[in-house]
């Protein structure tokens, strides 16, 4: 049985119907067009799918819908302020820290939080905050420094 849930996406009301148990990542992906979020494991496991939910970093591909209503989710859509890149982002690309760039959207949103709770992290701090968050084409050392040059110039 579908269900209506209200939602606030990246600053912006959502109205979805769907069954309780949809997962957050497939309303984000099939109903609101936001790819940016991606399906890798689909079990909490990978890390691709990591969006924010009341400002905690969750993996969206075990996130029921049920447990998603009434809450404000930010995405990797929801990074950047108008035009300009959230550092992170900006960093990433300054770097070219992305090879197939599958694990990206979730490495740049918990990236992104963890700037706001330690502003200018180490390759330490930086690396074990992304321990989950895989990369399968082993360029987690490009990800680790362009973070930590975010934390420098943010
Ligand atoms: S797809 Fe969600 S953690 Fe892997
Ligand atoms: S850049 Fe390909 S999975 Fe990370």
């Amino acid at each position: 049985m579908t269900q209506a849930f209200t939602l606030t996406v990246n600053g912006q009301a959502a109205r979805v119907t769907t069954h309780p148990d949809t997962s957050l990542l497939s309303v984000l992906r099939n109903e609101l067009s936001l790819p940016g979020s991606r399906f890798g494991c689909g079990l909490g496991q990978c890390g691709a799918c990591i969006v924010r939910v009341d400002g905690t970093v969750v993996p969206s591909c075990t996130t029921p819908m049920w447990s998603a209503d009434g809450t404000s989710v930010v995405t990797v859509e929801g990074l950047a302020d108008g035009d300009r890149l959230h550092p992170v982002q900006q960093a990433l690309l300054d770097e070219q820290a992305a090879q197939c760039g599958f694990c990206i959207s979730g490495i740049a949103v918990r990236a992104a939080a963890l700037l706001e709770s330690s502003p200018h992290p180490d390759e330490i701090t930086v690396a074990q905050a992304l321990e989950g968050n895989l990369c399968r084409c082993g360029v987690q050392r490009r990800i680790v420094r362009a973070v930590v040059k975010a934390g420098r110039t943010s």
